[in-house]
Parts: C-alpha cells; sequence; structure tokens
C-alpha cells in the first residue's frame, strides 16, 4: 500500500463518521436528510477533506482541528454535483458509480438537498469549537468565495455559457480555475491557516493548489474521453454529448495530457521551494494528475 493510500485510509476513519453524523444529528424532515446522506454516502473520492488534512499535517497541525472544515468543503463540492447532474445542467444519470440524486429523489428534492448541504456547511464551521472566532470568519469567507460568484459557481454559469462555442485557452483556464480550481484550492488554503502556516509558506501553497486545481480538471476532461464509465463512477463522453469545450477538445488529447505535465511540474516547483518537507502534498499532486477515477 502506498504512503498516500494508508494516510487516506486512516483520515477517513476520522472523516467517514464525523460526516456523516451532522446529517444523521440535523433536526430536519427525514426526507431532506435521507437526500443529503445518498450522496454524500455515494462514495466520493474524498480527494479535497483529504488534501485539507494532509495540508494541515503539514504544518504540524492536528488533524481533529480540520475536521469541521473539511465536512465543509465535501458538503459544498456534494451539492456542487448534485446540482450539476440536474437535467437543466448536465443532465447525467450517473454519480459517484450510483444513480443520480435527482434520479433516486426527483428533481425538487435533489435541488432541496443541494441547497441544504451548502447553507449547513457554513452552520457547520460556525458552530464548531475547533476554531478562534477569527480563524471561523475567516475559513467562512475563504469558502464562500471558493464556492461563490467568484469561484465554483462563476465558473459553472461560464461553462454553460461557453457550451457549442470556440473558446481560447484562456477562456477555458478561466472556467477550469473557477468550477475546480478555487475549491481545491481551498482545502490547501484551509489546511494551511488551521495549520497555523506563515506568509511565505501560505503564499508557496496559494500557487500549489492553483496548480492542482487546474490539473484536476484537465485529467477530469481526459477522463470523460479516456476512462470507462466503471472507472469513474460517472458517464463518459458527457462532455461531447453536451458540446463541450475542454483541454482535449481544444488542444488534443496529447496536449491536454502535455499540458497537464507543466501543471504538475509547477505544483512540484512550488513544493520545492517550501522550507519544510511536504511528502504527502507532493503525493496528492502525483495522484491527481494520474488518477484514473
Ligand atoms: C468531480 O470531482 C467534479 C469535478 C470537479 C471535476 P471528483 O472527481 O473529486 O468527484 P468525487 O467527489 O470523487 O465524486
Ligand atoms: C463540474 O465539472 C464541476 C463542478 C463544479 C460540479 P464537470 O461537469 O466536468 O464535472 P463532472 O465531470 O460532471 O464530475
Ligand atoms: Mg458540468
Ligand atoms: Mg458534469
Ligand atoms: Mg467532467
Amino acid at each position: 500500500m502506498t504512503t498516500l493510500k494508508k494516510y487516506m485510509d486512516e483520515k477517513s476513519q476520522l472523516f467517514e463518521p464525523y460526516l456523516l453524523n451532522l446529517v444523521e444529528a440535523l433536526s430536519a424532515p427525514e426526507a431532506l436528510k435521507e437526500s443529503m446522506s445518498y450522496s454524500l454516502k455515494a462514495g466520493g473520492k474524498r480527494i479535497r477533506p483529504m488534501l485539507l488534512f494532509a495540508a494541515l499535517e503539514t504544518f504540524d497541525g492536528k488533524p481533529e482541528k480540520g475536521l469541521e472544515a473539511a465536512c465543509a468543503l465535501e458538503m459544498i463540492h456534494t451539492y456542487s454535483l448534485i446540482h450539476d447532474d440536474l437535467p437543466a445542467m448536465d443532465d447525467d444519470d450517473l454519480r459517484r458509480g450510483k444513480p443520480t440524486n435527482h434520479k433516486v429523489f426527483g428533481e425538487a428534492a435533489a435541488i432541496l438537498a443541494g441547497d441544504a448541504l451548502l447553507t449547513y456547511a457554513f452552520q457547520v464551521i460556525a458552530g464548531s469549537t475547533a476554531y478562534s472566532p477569527e480563524q471561523a470568519v475567516k475559513l467562512i469567507q475563504m469558502l464562500s468565495f471558493a464556492a461563490g460568484p467568484e469561484g465554483m459557481v462563476g465558473g459553472q454559469m461560464a461553462d454553460m455559457e461557453g457550451e457549442q462555442k470556440n473558446l481560447s485557452l484562456s477562456d477555458l483556464e478561466y472556467i477550469h480555475h473557477h468550477k475546480t480550481g478555487r475549491l481545491l484550492s481551498f482545502s490547501v488554503m484551509a489546511g494551511a491557516l488551521i495549520g497555523n502556516a506563515d506568509e511565505k509558506e501560505t503564499a508557496l501553497l496559494e500557487k500549489y493548489a492553483r496548480h492542482i486545481g487546474l490539473a484536476f480538471q484537465i485529467r477530469d476532461d481526459i477522463l470523460d474521453v479516456e476512462g470507462t464509465e466503471e472507472e469513474i463512477g460517472k458517464p463518459v463522453g458527457s462532455d461531447e454529448s453536451n458540446k463541450k469545450c475542454t483541454y482535449p477538445s481544444l488542444l488534443t488529447i496529447q496536449g491536454a495530457k502535455e499540458k497537464l505535465k507543466e501543471e504538475l511540474q509547477k505544483a512540484h516547483e512550488a513544493l520545492g521551494s517550501l522550507n519544510r518537507p511536504a511528502p504527502l502534498l507532493k503525493a496528492f499532486a502525483d495522484l491527481i494528475a494520474n488518477r484514473v477515477s
């Protein structure tokens, strides 16, 4: 077993029950809780929370301190997927190897489960005793920025507007940085904040996060072409059928792979300038660039 796999297995034991309990503990309609839990439990890779723990532990922070931020992040990520799959958006039937939320619970419940996960995420951070009031406000500010109009939602809008259009590479980079990069960056930046990284270290991690964020979505685009439904747990060819401009469609598969390699290299360079060892973050960059699921 690789060190990273072992690390992720260990952290999962901390993270998974905590995440599910947060929903279980809610005093809310059972149907809503069921729809929220269904997608949370559907078998996501948990890259974002694991990356948050890895960044935190790079700065000697205790992983327990990352729990609420990691759960909030995974809730927001999961909400973004529930809404992304809706008929009005990508109209996909399969997610995380299971029928999409709206296929099981209907569109209205899927929309509400997404709304609930988004809103509850902030409640979880605000109610945490692990953070000082200053830290909590900063985390909420960073997460709302990453998820909102200047982050994921803005990227999703630009992505939709770009359908059936010939985008330039810089348009596409804008989309990728926002729809995917910002939330991935939050993983790293939240870990750095909770772990009390200094200003110089934070700036280097920001650079690292930007490159792995872009790498993650380039790999996603490649997998949409080259992956199998069994491996990726979602339909392949979704981008082509939605006439999406992607890295492979703009640069060819080969060009997309080269761009991915460049981003990976830059992520490693940023870590190389950090004045402390960061083996987990290095392994995460490699995992993101080479993932097959
Ligand atoms: C999928 O993210 C959506 C993108 C941002 C490309 P992941 O590949 O991390 O999805 P899960 O959480 O493992 O299902
Ligand atoms: C959307 O990108 C990423 C989100 C913000 C949800 P995609 O539409 O490419 O994600 P997948 O391929 O459906 O996971
Ligand atoms: Mg989409
Ligand atoms: Mg999609
Ligand atoms: Mg995709």
